[in-house]
């Protein structure tokens, strides 16, 4: 049986972390992720340089807009994906007042899941948008969701226990519409990390060398001496151990600090030596693979890299979904069609 394949729009697509897993089709340490069957029919993003770097990596095209000035009514999709900006719902350092209905774009991914109907939507957020003020930003996109008439399945996911280098925990929102009757759904079973299966992957598996490509990632001895006279109760670098997945890699490593609780690595610690991640090392933790081209400065990429969604668990996403919902109704008739062709069986009737 020929299944067509799925039409997805990509809102706030950034550099296409998610959009790389979506479509799959790519290597990451030692394992191939294989194609999907998806068509990216729109993608955008507000940033011209995110856009860039999109462009450079896929064959389709995504362009520059403001979700605000799009409407998607004409537009025939099975899926709807939007990591949407979260700056302003992080709990470590909102950028603007989560309040303000203005700065929250859920509203944005809502009204075009209201306009397309698709069948299935992903919503992925900081762990902030689930947890700040009692989870209000949540319930609110959540109950407008039901509305909308979908059930929606949420999950709080450490992408550590998924073979990604990288302790980052997100809120992952499934929206299925009810006329599909999916009573339950399940989000990728965790792989690495927990009870009966692989440790977690080390950051050490994605760092050719401690010694970097270039001295302008080291720390100055001025950055070093300023560390070693902060008081105890402030905030000092994080250096990483090589054995176990990294803290999470932040959109804002090109202005990393000594006196943050950004990752950092220690090279050489009789020498005083520390450094910041490279943007190779930085997309490599993100589980981009190699041949995955940053297009711009070196601060563009390290945002475009921080802001991303592992490829590599969208991958497993977009399959768990495709298992449970797209490919549920081809599977039934499959099994129909076995057990009619099984000696002994009655005919359809
Ligand atoms: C969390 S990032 C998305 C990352 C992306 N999904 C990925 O996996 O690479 C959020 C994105 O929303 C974009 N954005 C912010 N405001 C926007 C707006 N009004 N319209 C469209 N995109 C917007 C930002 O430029 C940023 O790329």
């Amino acid at each position: 049986m020929n299944k067509e394949s799925i039409k997805a729009i990509s809102l706030f697509c950034g550099c296409g972390g998610a959009d790389l897993g979506l479509i799959g089709g790519f290597n990451y340490l030692d394992n191939y992720y294989k194609h999907n069957p998806v068509e990216i029919v729109h993608a955008s993003d507000i940033d011209p340089k995110a856009i860039n770097t999109y462009n450079r990596n896929f064959s389709h095209k995504a362009s520059v807009d403001d979700i605000r000035d799009l409407c998607f009514k004409e537009v025939d999709a099975d899926l709807v994906i939007g990591g949407f900006p979260c700056q302003n719902f992080s709990t470590v350092n909102p950028t603007k007042k989560p309040e303000d209905r203005k700065n929250q774009l859920f509203w944005e991914l809502a009204r075009v899941v209201e306009e397309t109907k698709p069948k299935v939507f992903i919503g992925e957020n900081v762990r902030g948008f689930y947890t700040l003020k009692g989870g209000l930003y949540f319930h609110l996109a959540k109950d407008r969701f039901e509305e909308l008439g979908y059930k929606v399945f949420h999950k709080l996911v450490d992408v550590s226990l998924h073979g990604i280098p990288q302790k980052r925990k997100r809120i992952f929102m499934v929206g299925v519409r009810e006329d599909l009757n999916i009573e339950n759904f399940q989000f990728p079973i965790e792989t690495h990390g927990v009870e009966g299966m692989p440790s977690a992957v080390p950051l050490k598996s994605v760092i050719d060398s401690l010694i970097p490509d270039d001295p302008k990632y080291y720390f100055s001895k001025r950055a070093v001496e300023g560390v070693k006279r902060a008081k105890p109760n402030m905030k000092r670098a994080v250096y990483q151990n090589l054995e176990e997945p990294c803290l999470t890699i932040t959109s804002h490593l090109a202005k990393v600090s000594l006196n943050s609780r950004d990752p950092v690595l220690l090279v050489n610690e009789k020498k005083e030596l520390y450094r910041r991640f490279s943007p190779l090392e930085a997309a490599r933790i993100q589980s981009f693979p190699d041949n995955f081209k940053f297009v711009g400065s070196q601060g563009d990429a390290y945002r475009q890299i921080g802001n991303a969604i592992p490829p590599v668990y969208f991958w497993k996403l977009i399959n768990s979904i495709n298992e449970q919902v797209f490919d549920a109704p081809y599977k039934q008739a499959q099994n129909i069609m076995k057990r009619a062709l099984e000696p002994n069986s009655y005919p359809l009737l």
